[in-house]
């Protein structure tokens, strides 16, 4: 049987939630990934290190019984975020990042940042203590296309700002378009990217396939197949700057099918083996490891794990709902057939 043994992953961008949404998604990340970044935007958001000492705890509390883990956790940039905020966050052991939701761009955005230079004494701490700004790289107006918004981000907001302060380090959170892997290639090694498993899968056709498909649907939204084969490219080029971020990002069942559905797949349950077989399918199984254990650790200036773990070819069919108390949650590949699974 075709075997793969790696160093044990790690998660760079990843939503637990809480209370029963959280204690249902923690084991399948446990299950695969070592660490995690973990994203602040709760209701109210993390936005400062008391408050992510405490969603730590809760995160802790809710590992299955002998569960070595680590929760990597980020505060929440708002209006309000001082330097006296940044020094803080650079003097805990456990805070690693400031997440930039731009105000209004996604689930749970509204307390994000109205104008990025008003912050600049905030951003200008981030980079003299080199604090990693990640970013959620769509800028919000109604009037600029849906598809566009990355691309519009890169020329307004993220170019100015790294000519402002290019000292900053920056991770562009899951890139969805060919413009991101190009504006990430060319920047300097402060810049880094995390590249979904959806995003590599799935082209936005997904979300129109003989009908409407909420479970398809996030932010940054799916993007035309050419950009899918970009973002595949740097994923298997073996580029230091890119590695594996899930964006694993649960909702229930009601919220995503729904005349308004919200925005967000639930994919710790099947991401790493979609890796796999993406890899695999591009004959770059042997660049799976960098992507998914090394690169990232070496950009947060982190160890890399010292535990393996085993994959194996062998289908397993994906559960179609996952009970999280009272509530449901479907998967990314719900009922389907996938090749690859933990040994
Ligand atoms: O699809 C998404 N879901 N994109 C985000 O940026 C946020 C996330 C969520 O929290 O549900
Ligand atoms: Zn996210």
């Amino acid at each position: 049987m075709k075997t793969l043994t790696i160093i044990k992953p790690d998660d760079w961008h990843l939503h637990l939630r809480e209370g029963q949404i959280l204690e249902a998604v923690l084991p399948a990340t446990v299950n695969s990934f070592r660490r995690a970044i973990v994203m602040p935007n709760l209701i109210p958001p993390v936005t400062d290190v008391e408050m992510a000492m405490s969603y730590r705890r809760d995160i802790l509390n809710a590992c299955p019984g002998d569960c070595d883990f680590e929760a990597l956790m980020t505060l929440y940039l708002t209006d309000h975020t001082s330097p006296a905020d940044v020094q803080a966050a650079a003097g805990n052991p456990y805070v690693h990042a400031f997440k930039l939701y731009p105000a209004g761009a996604t689930t749970n955005s509204a307390s994000g940042v109205t104008s990025l230079p008003d912050l600049m004494p905030t951003l200008e701490a981030m980079a003299e203590y080199q604090v990693p700004l990640l970013v959620h790289g769509e800028v919000t107006h109604a009037d600029v296309d849906v598809f566009d918004r990355e691309a519009v981000f890169i020329d307004h907001v993220l170019s100015p700002l790294l000519e402002a302060l290019p000292g900053l380090k920056v991770v562009f959170e899951h890139l969805t378009s060919r413009q991101g892997v190009e504006f990430v290639l060319d920047a300097g090694d402060n810049v880094a990217a995390t590249l979904t498993a959806h995003h590599l899968l799935l082209n936005r056709n997904a979300m129109f396939n003989k009908g409407i498909r909420p479970h398809h649907y996030c932010l940054p939204v799916l993007k035309r197949e050419t950009h899918r084969q970009a973002l595949v490219a740097a994923a298997i080029s073996g580029n230091r700057k890119f590695f594996l971020g899930t964006d694993s990002a649960p909702h229930d069942r009601a919220s995503k099918e729904s005349g308004c559905g919200c925005a967000g797949m639930y994919s710790a349950p099947v991401a790493l083996e979609l890796y796999a077989q993406i890899f695999e399918d591009n004959d770059a199984l042997d660049k799976l490891e960098a992507f998914a254990s090394l690169n990232g650790p070496r950009f947060y200036g982190l160890k890399a794990n010292s535990e393996q773990i085993t994959l194996k070819k062998e289908n397993w069919q994906v559960p179609s709902l996952i009970q999280a108390g009272t509530e449901e949650i479907v998967p990314l590949c719900a009922g389907e057939i996938l090749h690859w699974r933990r040994a």
